[in-house]
This record gives C-alpha cells, sequence and structure tokens, in this order.
C-alpha cells in the first residue's frame, strides 16, 4: 500500500478549507479497502472515506488518521431486458460521467441527478436528489466491507434506509460501511411528466413538449449552472443546509405572516420549507461574513471567497443559523458531513 503523509485536506475537498490528513491511501479494488482498514487497525488510527470531497468539511486541525480515497473504478451492465438495464458501478467512479453514459443510452431514472459533482459511492450516503428525482429510487442494492464485521456486505435497498438526504451510511451506522460499488436500475422509457417546477419553466421556453432524457439532463444542467457555483471554480460544497423539516403547526405560525412561503407536504404530515427561502428572508442572501458569502442567486449556498480558515465558516455558519432562529424559531441544519479526529465507533 502507499502511503502518504500530511496530505492538505483543503485541497481535497471543494470548499478549500482545513488542515492535513495525518495518512491518505487511494484503494482501487475492495481488497484494498480490506487491507486500507487492516492497515489503520494496526496503526491504531481512526480512518474516514473520502470520495470528490464535494459534500466533505475539513476543520482546521486535520485529521489525525488515515484518509481512505475511494478511488474504485468499473461501470458495468450487469442485465438487460426490454424495459430496465442494471449497471453496477465503482464507488470510485464520478457520479456525473455515469449519469452521462446512461443518458446516451436513452434510460430514465438519474437523468435529473446530471451535474451533482461527487463519486458514485457518496450518492447513495446522502441519497443525492434534485429535480424530482432521488437516487435511493435507482438503487437495487450498494456492496460495501462492513468494517464491524470484516467482511463485504450487500445492503438490499431497503436496508440502506434511505430518506430525504439520508441513509444509514451517514445515520445510524456512520462509520461502519465503506462502499465500494453501488447496482442501479434504469428504465428504458421516456421520463413521465409532472416535471419538477424549474424544468416545465425550461420546456415551455424551449418548446418541448415530450422530453427525451437528454433535453432533460440539458435543462438541469442549465438551471443549475444559474443556481449553482461550479466547486472546480468557486469553493462551495452544493447546498450547504438541507432544507427545514416542521410540523404543520410552525409551517401555519409562518404562513399566516408569509401567505406566500414555498414549501411542500409530506406524507407523514409535517411541511419541507426551503432552507433557502428561510435564509434570503432573513435578509442574508448575499451577505459576506468572515469570508463566507451567501451565494447571490441561491442562499441555500455557502461560497468560500476569502475564508481563512473553518473556524471562520463555522462563524459564518452559526451567524446565519442564528439569524434564521431568531426570525422563524426554526433550527436549520447543515448538509455536508465533517472530517475530524474522533472515533466514529
Ligand atoms: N428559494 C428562495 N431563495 C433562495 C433559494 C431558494 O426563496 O435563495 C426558494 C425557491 O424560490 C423555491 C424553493 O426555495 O421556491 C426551492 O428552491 P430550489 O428549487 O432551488 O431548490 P432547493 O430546495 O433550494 C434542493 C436541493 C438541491 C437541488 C434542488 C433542485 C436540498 C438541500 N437541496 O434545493 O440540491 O439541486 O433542490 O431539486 O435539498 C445539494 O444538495 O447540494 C443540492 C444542490
Amino acid at each position: 500500500m502507499n502511503i502518504q503523509h500530511k496530505t492538505s485536506l483543503s485541497a481535497l475537498t471543494t470548499m478549500g478549507l482545513g488542515g492535513d490528513a495525518a495518512q491518505l491511501v487511494e484503494v482501487y479494488s475492495p481488497d484494498d479497502v480490506r487491507q486500507a482498514v487492516a492497515y489503520a487497525r494496526q496503526h491504531k488510527l481512526p480512518w474516514y472515506v473520502l470520495g470528490g470531497g464535494s459534500n466533505t468539511l475539513a476543520r482546521d486541525d486535520g485529521f489525525d488518521g488515515l484518509v481512505i480515497l475511494n478511488k474504485i473504478p468499473g461501470i458495468n451492465v450487469i442485465d438487460q431486458t426490454k424495459q430496465y438495464t442494471t449497471f453496477t458501478v465503482g464507488a470510485g467512479e464520478l457520479w456525473d460521467a455515469f449519469v452521462a453514459q446512461t443518458v446516451d443510452r436513452n434510460l430514465s431514472g438519474i437523468e435529473c441527478l446530471s451535474a451533482i459533482p461527487g463519486t458514485v459511492g457518496a450518492a447513495p450516503v446522502q441519497n443525492i436528489g434534485a429535480y424530482g428525482q432521488e437516487v435511493a429510487s435507482a438503487i437495487a442494492y450498494v456492496d460495501a466491507y462492513d468494517t464491524k464485521n470484516d467482511t463485504f456486505v450487500r445492503l438490499q435497498n431497503a436496508e440502506c434506509e434511505f430518506s430525504y438526504r439520508h441513509s444509514i451510511f451517514r445515520g445510524r451506522e456512520q462509520g461502519r460501511y465503506i462502499i465500494t460499488a453501488v447496482t442501479m436500475r434504469l428504465r428504458a422509457v421516456l421520463p413521465q411528466p409532472p416535471f419538477y417546477k424549474a424544468i416545465e419553466t425550461y420546456l415551455r421556453e424551449h418548446s418541448i413538449a415530450n422530453p427525451s432524457v437528454r433535453q432533460l439532463r440539458d435543462a438541469v444542467i442549465a438551471i443549475r449552472a444559474n443556481k449553482l457555483p461550479d466547486p472546480r471554480a468557486t469553493p462551495n460544497t452544493g447546498s450547504f443546509f438541507k432544507n427545514a423539516i416542521v410540523s404543520r403547526e410552525i409551517y401555519e405560525r409562518i404562513v399566516a405572516d408569509y401567505p406566500n412561503v414555498p414549501h411542500y407536504d409530506l406524507p407523514d404530515g409535517n411541511v419541507k420549507i426551503p432552507t433557502g427561502w428561510l435564509i434570503e428572508q432573513s435578509g442574508l442572501k448575499g451577505a459576506l461574513y468572515r469570508g463566507m458569502r451567501v451565494y447571490d442567486k441561491n442562499a441555500l449556498v455557502l461560497v468560500n471567497e476569502s475564508a481563512k480558515s473553518y473556524d471562520d465558516l463555522a462563524a459564518a455558519r452559526q451567524h446565519i443559523i442564528n439569524t434564521v432562529q431568531t426570525k422563524f424559531g426554526i433550527t436549520i441544519q447543515q448538509e455536508p458531513l465533517e472530517i475530524y479526529t474522533k472515533k466514529l465507533f
């Protein structure tokens, strides 16, 4: 194994902040993963698995352990019928490169998840979602190394405990499983309306009646380019907060003052309110605080313009959380995960 020492985490995460990882290893196969974990155990190091670093924040004191950089390759069709094509994809493949391949084959299911940065292995962890699709709907199963029992396991979709921006991998069993491959089933049918509002608007403006999978991908790429800064050019981690899920009682209180509050009724009776809206209504859209900018086209995104440290980011985050809390009585929650020195289990 080729262990690298003292690697900058700011270069490995798209927010561009944070100290060094004491040690780092790139893994290219499930067996590399097993060996990396054995090495970490032998040297009494905590470990943390990183993909594209586009949904992970690093702290200033870095990580006094082993970063396992997941580079496991491979995009393979494992089953094909008239209706479906099933792919098994290595966790280290770039997510959008995989989406592009499915769109090339005219397959539907993840085309609205176009242009999301990061790797395939990271997609199930936070159950990536956008424009009416969630990766959970396409996933058949996830292969992983179970560090609790030192075995390779296959978790079927239901075992992954997917919910909004959440799964077993960042929830109940955070740190336990190292994802090696994701198997997804895509449909050989035209995408079916209704589409997400922003997509409907785009289709109308472009006079597209029955969009193909490629036209939907193009629509999403165009919409995203307007609303989300490209992490390769502007340090950020996409949505910095999760959308707020509140009780109907809290929603009723807000709607009394703001009759036009955007919201989605959830099946359990709770209501989802876009946090971008809450932040904008709190007067923070476009605000600069300790080098962190609340993005002027989308208040849900925090951009690192000139922050010097994770501490700057933490102060900006607290300021936003407190301001929204004071205005609406809602405590908003951060979306990205964090890498820091603490054994997870
Ligand atoms: N809104 C505002 N002000 C803002 C931003 C949004 O009022 O500054 C309002 C919009 O007008 C709209 C509502 O909030 O009524 C929802 O906005 P949008 O459709 O842009 O989506 P979002 O809820 O802000 C979520 C995902 C995005 C995903 C989009 C599109 C989360 C945390 N974020 O954002 O995902 O691309 O929907 O489906 O759920 C990500 O996770 O990194 C991400 C970019």
